[in-house]
């Protein structure tokens, strides 16, 4: 049976300093990256990837997938945290931005993002990632904080390491 992640226990809703979510996250990632290694399944990477984050990202108040479904429409996917919207029109919120773009879109103050969807009141800061197979955007990673600031521009640049590499093995979602 597997034991998940072994780090740390730090408590849910605990922004660290940067330097040391830097470390965690370096020390969880290779445990990451064996727990998916081969998966050819989207969904089953997917659930993996929001259940280690979670438990790496304390500073998370919500983490998970919403996947590209019909046209310019997201539909939530596996997460872990509150209630999700379940679905994101293109053109709406962070997570809109960043499938329409296909970039990552990293908003210290969601307050100061014309048109965030707030699935919870409390998040201040969201990071969200595109997730793309043979290229095209099929969904994205969407991390939310209740803190301000709560992902910074090195967290991004890993994060978006690491979904290239937990998705190498995905052909279709
Ligand atoms: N805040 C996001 C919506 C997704 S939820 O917060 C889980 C957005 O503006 O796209």
């Amino acid at each position: 049976m597997s034991e998940g992640i072994l780090l740390p226990k730090v408590a849910r809703g605990t922004l660290l300093p940067e330097a040391a979510r830097l470390a965690r996250l370096q020390e969880a990632l290779p445990q990451i990256k064996a727990a998916v290694a081969g998966e050819t399944d989207a969904v089953a990477v997917e659930a993996t990837l929001a259940c280690l984050l979670w438990d790496t990202l304390s500073q998370a108040n919500w983490c998970g997938f919403y996947r590209r479904v019909g046209d310019r429409m997201l539909a939530v996917g596996p997460y872990q945290g509150g209630m999700g919207c379940l679905r994101i029109p293109y053109e709406r919120g962070v997570c809109g931005a960043c499938a329409r773009t296909g970039e990552t879109q990293r908003v210290p103050d969601v307050h100061a993002f014309p048109g965030h969807i707030a699935c919870d009141g409390a998040t201040r800061s969201e990071l969200v990632l595109p997730l793309r197979i043979a290229g095209v955007v099929v969904g994205v990673l969407d991390l939310d904080s209740p803190h301000l600031d709560g992902f910074s521009e090195a967290e991004a640049r890993i994060l978006e390491e690491l979904l290239i590499r937990a998705f190498a093995q995905v052909a279709t979602v």
